[in-house]
């Protein structure tokens, strides 16, 4: 505390001005923050009275440094304490919203939200844009013309009260400090922290106004968490988070050691997403689908069990009903729902390249995140803050772990517009595949259920 002079010769304590360059030479150090502080940093930053260099600066500092439990926990109420949060208590139903870690190729809540809304649970899904190598909801919505997900409260709020299932991004009013937060993370290699990630999903997540939540925790190569151990404290952590706010949080530990489904890249992963929910999609991006939906379904209404929600949840994806929503759900935030049939309706790249195989042999790995970067080279993300995002390029793989090539057999193509850095990506997704004469062993794509 200081004590400085005050009228009439009478001395008031005034509270300790907080300097952000201590803040981050405290956190540098690896000392621990109080709430108040965590409060200072978050709230000043997303009212714009601290800069982009001091917050990158703060971040890289929690990267090396990471956060105690209180930290985070801090952290995350101080981001959804940064906007509006959504009261849904007026809407029948169970609220429960689906989150992934991050992956390659990663399109299930496109298909896994449209199940659980076609069996009459209330999905509030609040997303991100693409963060370093893998993808995110929102850009892969936009790549559909004239999709908002720029929505104010009360859209939100009247788009659920009709369709069960609403869409959209951080913006102005609701988690205005993870909107820049993720932002600046994004283009300042400070993405892949264990309580950075907990606190941007949380918070995004308890702002919506959800009851449930299922947490997707990708594990391997495309996964900000590379490893199982460091996945599992991630899921634990945001598990406990949810359980401190009364909420009922299942998180899934899932395989992301190569892309999920074939394609990868924004309206490439529409272009899926659709072939997915009328039955002719890959299978590993069908089989999770389903049981992320089911884990949906389960939270929202246990009575009936999990096996009973799994079935459903295939019942609603067979007969056509979740395509059915996915179209209605579109049409209600602006965009064409042909697009889900007429694929010449989304963004069309104007270039493709072919990755052929150097050998004869079976697929043994395809490093997940260089296919990601590539996607990124290729425009599908982002490298600085402001830079636009080109929706109709990427990468189809033609071939999956396991499956045989033969040599001068297609590997993958690349979908480009501009090929000012198209050398480079082939470059990246030619090492990314590893052939060998030998077949690998299965992996399994659900690892481990916390809850
Ligand atoms: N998803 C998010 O919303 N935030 C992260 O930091 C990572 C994945």
């Amino acid at each position: 505390m200081i004590a400085r002079p005050f009228g009439g010769g009478k001395e008031f304590a005034l509270p300790f001005q907080m300097r952000t360059v201590d803040l981050i030479r405290k956190k540098r150090n690896g000392e621990e923050l109080t709430d108040k502080e965590i409060e200072f940093l978050v709230e000043n930053y997303t009212r714009g009275a601290i800069p982009d260099y001091q917050m990158a600066a703060f971040l890289m500092a929690v990267y090396y440094s990471n956060l105690s439990e209180n930290e985070v926990t801090a952290l995350t109420l101080a981001m959804l304490n940064s906007g509006r949060r959504v009261d849904l208590s007026d809407l029948d139903g169970a609220k429960v919203d689906k989150h992934s870690t991050g992956g390659v190729g990663d399109k299930t809540s496109l298909i896994a939200a449209p199940i659980a809304a076609a069996a009459g649970v209330v999905v509030p899904m609040i997303s991100g844009r693409g963060l370093g190598h893998t993808g995110g909801t929102v850009d892969k919505l936009e790549s559909i013309p004239g999709f908002r997900t720029r929505l104010s409260v009360e859209e939100f709020r009247a788009n659920l009260n009709a369709h069960r299932l609403c869409f959209m991004g951080q913006t102005d009013e609701i988690v205005p400090a993870d909107q820049k937060l993720y932002a600046l993370r994004d283009v300042t290699a400070s993405v892949e922290s264990l309580p950075l990630i907990a606190a941007s999903i949380m918070s995004k997540k308890l702002a919506e106004g959800m009851d449930g939540l299922v947490l997707d925790v990708k594990v391997g190569s495309g996964a900000f968490l590379k490893r199982q151990l460091e996945a599992r404290k991630l899921a634990q952590l945001m598990v406990t988070i949810g359980r401190r706010m009364n909420k009922r949080v299942h998180a899934l530990l899932t395989d992301m050691d190569q892309p999920l489904g074939y394609a990868v890249g924004n309206a490439l992963e529409i272009m899926e997403v659709s072939q997915t929910l009328q039955s002719q999609g890959p299978a590993d991006l069908t089989q999770l689908s389903i049981e992320l939906a089911a884990r949906m379904i389960n939270l929202a209404n246990p009575g009936p069990g999990l096996e009973a929600a799994r079935e459903q949840a295939s019942a609603l994806l067979a007969s056509g009903a979740a395509f059915t929503k996915l179209q209605e759900v579109i049409a209600a935030q602006g965009g064409n729902p042909d697009v889900l049939n007429q694929f010449e309706l989304l963004p069309n790249a104007s270039g493709a390249r072919e990755i052929l195989s150097p050998r004869s042999g079976y697929v043994t790995r395809i490093n997940a995140e260089d296919i990601g970067q590539a996607a990124v080279l290729l425009g599908a993300g982002r490298d600085t803050i402001d830079r636009p995002i080109d929706p109709a390029v990427g990468v189809i793989l033609e071939r999956k772990v396991g499956e045989k090539v033969a040599a001068g057999g297609r590997l993958c193509t690349l979908y480009h517009t501009d090929d000012a850095r198209l050398e480079e990506a082939a470059q990246l997704v030619e090492d990314a595949f590893h052939i060998s004469a030998a077949a690998p062993e299965q992996r399994q794509l659900v690892l481990e259920v916390i809850q």
